[in-house]
């Protein structure tokens, strides 16, 4: 597929699952045979080590940051891809936390990742961001980049001000640079159904996304560890309940990665 479906997956609120959505979401598309690649824009790099890639971490350049950074060093992005199991990945990099401030000298400073994915884009199905828990350059570019966003969030009522702080910061870049950012669903993360406050948290985010999808994963140990073992959930523990959630958001992107591809088709 020459233009694949970018998504980025994106909460600027920490430790909401944008990872391990991140993750889980590109195992199940894998497992359903689409050609994934995951690009771990977070400098803190929690995906790289929890897709096994941790010694890529230190790379010298050509890295994550030299190509995002240098106009010079863009083309080298084929060189820092690396091979996992499931999907390819772009690894973050040590390098990645002096990002923020070396995007805003450049000029459009949240088109850098959009240019360095259109080196490497017609060997995907779908491109999966993960996102750093700050509204940045770094997030700029994700959303730039990628213009649909799937958002994890936790059955908590800290969640409200989250979607407000995000679809206000979304709406700004929409103006800015005048593009439309698509929400593609949300994915409330770490239900436990003993807490009282995650129903009324569950309601509240369907009822406000009532047009979009709203998909469910539980509080699972199995996920957590699967993260450790540097693989998903569908390839650590396919028995986990969890897993068919993950699937269903797949496959609701595989079925807008296919609307779109006949959307072009129709207009070439
Ligand atoms: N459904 C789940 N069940 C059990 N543990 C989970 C689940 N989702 C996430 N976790 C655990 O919660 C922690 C935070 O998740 P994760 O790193 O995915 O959040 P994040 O939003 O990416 O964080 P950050 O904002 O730092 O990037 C991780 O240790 C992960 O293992
Ligand atoms: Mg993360």
């Amino acid at each position: 597929m020459s233009n694949p479906l970018k998504i980025a997956v994106s909460n600027q609120k920490g430790g909401v699952g944008k990872t391990t959505v991140a993750i889980n979401v590109a195992g199940a598309l894998s497992a359903r045979g689409l050609d994934v690649l995951f690009v771990d824009l977070d400098p803190q790099g929690n995906a790289t080590e929890n897709l096994g890639m941790m010694e890529r971490y230190d790379d010298p350049e050509p890295n994550l940051f030299s190509c995002l950074t240098e106009s010079a060093e863009r083309e080298k992005v084929r060189e820092i891809v690396c091979e996992h199991a499931e999907m390819d990945l772009i690894p973050s990099n040590i390098d990645m936390t002096a990002a923020e401030p070396e995007l805003t000298l450049s000029r459009r400073s949240g088109e850098q990742l959009a240019l360095l994915l259109d080196l490497v884009d017609e060997e995907y199905d779908v491109i999966l961001v993960d996102c750093p828990p700050f509204l940045g350059n770094l997030m700029d570019n994700a959303l730039f980049a990628t213009q649909n966003v799937l958002i994890p969030a936790l059955a908590e009522t800290t969640s409200k001000r989250a979607f407000e702080l995000l679809f206000d910061h979304v709406d700004a870049l929409e103006y800015d640079y005048e593009i439309d950012i698509e929400d593609i669903g949300v994915v409330i993360n770490r239900i436990d159904v003993r807490k009282s406050q995650a129903g009324e948290m569950v309601e509240w985010i369907e009822s406000a996304f009532e047009d979009k999808p709203v998909w469910q994963v539980r509080e699972r140990a199995a996920i957590q560890k699967s993260l450790e073992s540097g693989q998903s959930l569908v390839q650590f523990d396919p028995g986990c309940d969890m897993v068919e959630v993950f699937d269903e958001v797949a496959a609701e992107i595989e079925r807008v990665a296919e609307s779109r591809a006949g959307d072009g088709e129709v207009a070439a």
